[in-house]
């Protein structure tokens, strides 16, 4: 069974590339920047996916059994400046490779908790959409776009998304455990609340969707409790053996963002775990789990 991974350099794709070929799939990779994994079941090819051409000289050269979107345009607040560029990544190279798999390649997208407006959680994988910011916007579009498709689709929508890789841009975690390992004071908002996940329990879910095949359905993929940034750090600090008092509590009023983004996403994920089969992990589970990949694993 062969896996094509776009975005496979980025969080998620190092992680399912890993989890994928430790159980014997065959994984072909693409994305902009060059990504090596040592193993005979990894191929790369290296291009843009906004290049239709390029794109389709990818996959007819992996000739892969399902397709899996990591791909995305993740700085939320660029989003909003770069719209053109934004709808070309995260709608635009959906669209090519629905295109392009047809109703004979599965597609499986990932999507995210923006596409909601935070004033109404927990939040249901039938619960109304509402973006508030752009880049919310164009996964919705990706989203919709797909459920109108003649496609064999997935999408699986996460959130605070985290985990070990090489050359990875700093997310929430990431940042937060440098800074306090440097004795660096940081003020973390107790008013926006989600599900913090982990790159690789996401990629236990992605290859849950290829074997148990859920298609055609939108899925809540993500840990399983909803904690605010403020709490979930002090519970990081506490199992990193790292000084608590650096983190000051602060509402997001104190912090200017150029997108609006939810105050409250999070995710009810009790369907998605009885479709995938497995539970997912709380926040305290999540960050155990982060802190043994990276004192255990390489990636
Ligand atoms: N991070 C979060 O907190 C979060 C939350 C909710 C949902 N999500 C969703 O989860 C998914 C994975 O996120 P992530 O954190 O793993 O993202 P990431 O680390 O930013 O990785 C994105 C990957 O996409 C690649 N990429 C971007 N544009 C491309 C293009 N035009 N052609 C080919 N490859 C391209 C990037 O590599 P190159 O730049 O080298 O091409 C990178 O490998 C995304 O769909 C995102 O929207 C993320």
């Amino acid at each position: 069974m062969k896996i094509f991974i776009v975005g496979v350099s980025g969080c998620l794709g190092q992680n399912l590339t890993k989890l994928a070929i430790s159980k014997d799939y065959e994984v072909f990779g693409i994305s902009r920047s060059l990504y090596e994994y040592n193993s005979p079941n990894f191929s790369f090819y290296q291009c843009d996916a906004k290049n239709k051409t390029e794109l389709a000289k990818a996959l007819k050269l992996a000739k892969p059994d399902v397709v899996v979107n990591t791909s995305a345009k993740t700085n939320v607040d660029a989003c909003e400046d770069e719209r053109e560029d934004a709808i070309e990544t995260n709608v635009g190279i959906v669209k090519n490779l629905a295109e392009l798999c047809g109703s004979a390649i599965p597609l499986i997208q990932i999507s995210t908790d923006y596409v909601f407006d935070g004033d109404s959680a927990p939040y249901t994988e039938s619960s109304k959409p509402n973006p508030q910011g752009f880049y919310g916007e164009t996964k919705h579009q990706a989203e919709e776009f797909l459920q109108k498709s003649n496609c064999i689709w997935s999408v699986l929508r996460t959130q605070i998304l985290f985990g070990n890789g090489k050359n990875l841009k700093a997310d929430f975690v990431s940042w937060l455990l440098k800074s306090l390992k440097n004795n660096s004071p940081v003020k973390i908002v107790t008013d926006q609340i989600g599900n913090p996940t982990l790159a690789s329990q996401l990629a236990k879910g992605i290859l849950a969707v290829i074997e148990r095949k859920p298609y055609n359905e939108i899925l809540h993929c993500s840990g399983r409790e909803g904690i605010n940034r403020y709490e979930f750090s002090l519970i990081a600090a506490e199992i990193f053996g790292l000084d608590k008092s650096l983190i000051s509590p602060v509402t997001s009023s104190e912090f200017k963002q150029k997108a609006k983004r939810p105050a409250n996403s999070t995710f009810k994920t009790n369907y998605s775990e009885k479709a995938l089969g497995f539970e997912f992990l709380n926040p305290k589970e999540t960050l155990l789990a982060y802190q043994k990949e990276i004192e255990t694993e390489s990636i």
